[in-house]
């Protein structure tokens, strides 16, 4: 081969994912390139959270195919998309309580040491548990939370613990991070900063998908945009003007619910 081809950092390709009779996700493609931040809109219950868990294999896939830099990942299980570098936050706030925030991120970190270490060689588990600290509050600085670090999550506001969920999902250094509605329940204010923060993210080469329903701040933030419907793609491209096509509007906000 002469030169090295550029190469989607994801590839969906053709993705079906049916529950019985529940067609979720109907034949869905796309392509994510290296430092895109791809937004996804589309009305409830239009598949965008089933897309999510099929390319981080917490479901299963129907018919289709999905590519992370290349290599199809149908066949992995959770822990090893991880590895390839594909992380997540969940739609639903997913803390551990009794965790401090810095231990919670910790939990994203890549080498915190095996359990087997722990156990037998308690200088290498040491040396793991504080490399995985540091990344961790790395992370914590990368979105603005370091000072926050030895709280419990439970202490801080909803928009905060949002913040650490992402920082959990940075902490390994993903080439890919997926953000299923990051800002859902925030106030504009809130919302205004977890835009700021994707934003700077973005700047710095990181690339993302984003589910959002706040059309503004996807139009903001993404550098395209892919519109599902009923598990279909119906529109993608450009974000002012793919909000802008008829059938977007008629499809998301003619039957957007409250
Ligand atoms: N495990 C499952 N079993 C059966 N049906 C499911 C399952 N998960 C999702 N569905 C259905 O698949 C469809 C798509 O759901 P999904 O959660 O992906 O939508 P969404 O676009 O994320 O919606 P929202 O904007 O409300 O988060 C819905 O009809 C949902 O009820
Ligand atoms: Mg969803």
């Amino acid at each position: 081969m002469m030169a090295q081809e550029s190469q989607p950092v994801l590839d969906v390709d053709d993705v079906k994912v049916h529950y019985g009779g529940v067609r979720a996700v109907d034949g869905v493609s796309f392509q994510v390139w290296p430092g895109e931040l791809v937004g996804i809109v589309g009305p409830n219950g239009s598949g965008k959270t089933t897309l999510v868990n099929a390319i981080t294999a917490l479901t299963h896939i129907t018919d289709g195919d999905i590519r992370v830099d290349g290599e199809t990942i149908k066949k992995f299980a959770p822990p090893r998309i991880a590895r390839l570098g594909v992380r997540r936050t969940f739609q639903a706030i997913r803390l551990l309580p009794d965790l401090t925030v810095v231990e919670n991120v910790m939990l994203g970190a890549d080498d915190g040491g095996s359990p087997l270490d722990a156990a037998f060689r308690p200088l290498r588990a040491a040396k793991a548990q504080r490399r995985s600290r540091v990344a961790a509050l790395e992370a914590l600085g990368r979105v603005g939370m370091v000072e926050y670090a030895e709280l419990l999550p439970g202490a801080l506001p909803y928009g905060f613990q949002r913040r650490v969920e992402i920082a959990r999902a940075l902490a390994s250094s993903p080439q890919l991070l997926l953000l299923d509605e990051p800002v859902a329940g925030m106030n504009p204010r809130e919302r205004e900063e977890v835009s700021e923060l994707l934003l700077n993210l973005r700047s710095e080469g990181l690339t993302q998908l984003l589910i959002e329903h706040d059309l503004g701040l996807v139009t903001r933030v993404s550098s395209r945009i892919v519109v599902v419907d009923f598990g279909k793609v119906i529109a993608t491209g450009d974000p002012v003007e793919t909000i802008r096509d008829e059938r977007v509007r008629e499809a998301y906000l003619g039957r957007k619910n409250a």
